[in-house]
């Protein structure tokens, strides 16, 4: 199937059936397995020396999962997928693909707090440093890199504040500085938003548990390689393999080698595979993605409208808006020019808010996005609470901010909802 030729809420479809499985089913089957047996020694051998496509352990692929992959790569038009366990073991095994001790990586300073951990803490025990740029104006990013930067990172839409970068500009540099760009792109909900692709990205994760899975009941990641980088004299890619027997991964997998290796070295060694059930469900959730994520887009607008006009916010955080900081770069690289989450900060205390979250009736207080549910997060309180008081700051965090990633109830549901809260909060 050309499926170049096929729109987005097609490819979310039919990308990754196979209509030659004899079964004839409609959905894709789930193989619960762990190995696969070998036919022949040398077929074995081939497998293992990476000349033979084909399952080994479902550490490294498995059919459904492949299945997910094809499917994920169809959407966002990269040259191969690669499904992990978390989007956090996805951030972890495309940047350690990249970067060793003594490397550097340049990120944005609009990060999901867990990255924003990883980054500063794990990665500094590994000996990669992580160099935030002051703000995510390709100037700042620029001034960072130096010859040893083996990667530019940022969101497409950064979590929780919804900045968004000048993609087009900090693409342009990393080609540059020939440094590949790798985007998190879980607010531009499996491409449909955004496609950062299309705006110089090399690299996209993205956090399946959130969209891509869009009810809330799986955790998942995934690595597209956009098969756009030139790896030629790149160390991580352009040389011999020590667990491979010195095979050089750019010359025998060409636009490939970046996903190949993620997954030859990454899930090989780091294990974060994700179980097939997992996969299924991705697959299912990705069926109706377009559809869930505008409704989602249009409540959002609404919901927005709604907070502006009500009398009970301090400030409403929509990109939507024209007085949103990121206006303009979302209507240039999303989709409606908009997205499914946005914050308010209420009127109020901390003490008030956090009365206001516990009298939702139909909201969901939880450190989630992309779900069928309504759901308000207090970042505060939760996914930013490790973060120092400078930092949350830094991260544009403040003690009655609320995060809200609205689902797909009738909107109209959710505004009563917010009402009784705001009268139970003495708002
Ligand atoms: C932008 C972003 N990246 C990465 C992650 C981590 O994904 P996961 O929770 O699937 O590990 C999240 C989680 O919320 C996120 O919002």
């Amino acid at each position: 199937m050309d499926y170049k030729k096929l729109h987005f809420d097609t490819l979310q479809i039919h990308a990754g059936l196979d209509k030659s499985d004899p079964t004839c089913s409609r959905g894709i089957g789930i193989h619960p397995t762990a190995a696969y047996r070998f036919p022949t020694c040398d077929y074995a051998a081939g497998l293992f020396e990476l000349s033979q496509p084909g399952n080994i352990y479902t550490r490294l692929q498995n059919p459904t999962t492949s299945a997910y992959e094809e499917r994920i790569a169809a959407l966002y038009g990269g040259s191969g997928a690669l499904a992990v366990s978390s989007g956090m073991s996805a951030i972890l095994i495309a940047v350690t693909a990249l970067a060793s001790q003594g490397d550097n990586i340049v990120a944005s300073p609009y990060l999901y707090g867990g990255t924003y951990n990883q980054f500063r803490h794990t990665l500094q025990r590994l000996g990669i440093e992580v160099r935030i740029a002051d703000t995510p104006s390709p100037e700042s990013f620029a001034a960072l890199i130096d010859g040893r930067t083996r990667a530019i990172f940022v969101e497409s839409m950064g979590n929780p504040t919804c900045a968004v970068p000048d993609l087009d500009g900090i693409g342009r540099l990393a080609a540059k500085h020939h440094v590949p760009f790798i985007v998190d792109n879980t607010f531009g909900a499996g491409g449909y938003l955004c496609n950062p692709f299309e705006w110089g990205a090399n690299i996209i994760v993205d956090s399946a548990t959130k969209w891509i899975n869009g009810h809330g009941t799986a955790m998942g990641g995934i690595i597209v390689d956009g098969g756009n980088f030139d790896w030629t004299g790149v160390g991580a890619v352009d040389a011999p393999s020590e667990g491979y027997h010195g095979l050089n991964l750019w010359k025998s997998f060409g636009n490939q080698a970046f996903i190949v290796k993620c997954r030859v070295d990454g899930l090989r060694d780091l294990g974060a595979c994700p179980s097939p059930f997992d996969s299924y469900l991705m697959l299912l959730g990705l069926e109706t993605l377009s559809l869930r994520v505008r409704h989602q887009v249009q409540s959002t607008r609404r919901l927005a409208e709604f907070l502006r006009d009500c009398g009970k916010a301090k400030t409403v955080s929509f990109v939507g808006f024209e007085n949103h900081p990121s206006h303009a770069n979302a209507a240039r690289y999303f989709r409606f020019g908009s997205s499914a989450v946005l914050n308010v900060e209420l009127k109020g205390d901390i003490d008030s808010t956090v009365r206001f979250v516990e009298s939702l009736q139909l909201a969901a207080h939880m450190t989630m996005i992309g779900d069928s549910i309504t759901v308000v997060t207090h970042p505060a309180s939760t996914t930013h609470k490790q973060l120092s008081e400078a930092d949350l700051v830094h991260a544009g965090v403040t003690p009655t901010l609320l995060r809200i990633s609205l689902g797909l109830e009738d909107v109209e549901d959710i505004i009563a909802d917010f009402g009784q809260a705001f009268v139970k909060a003495g708002l």
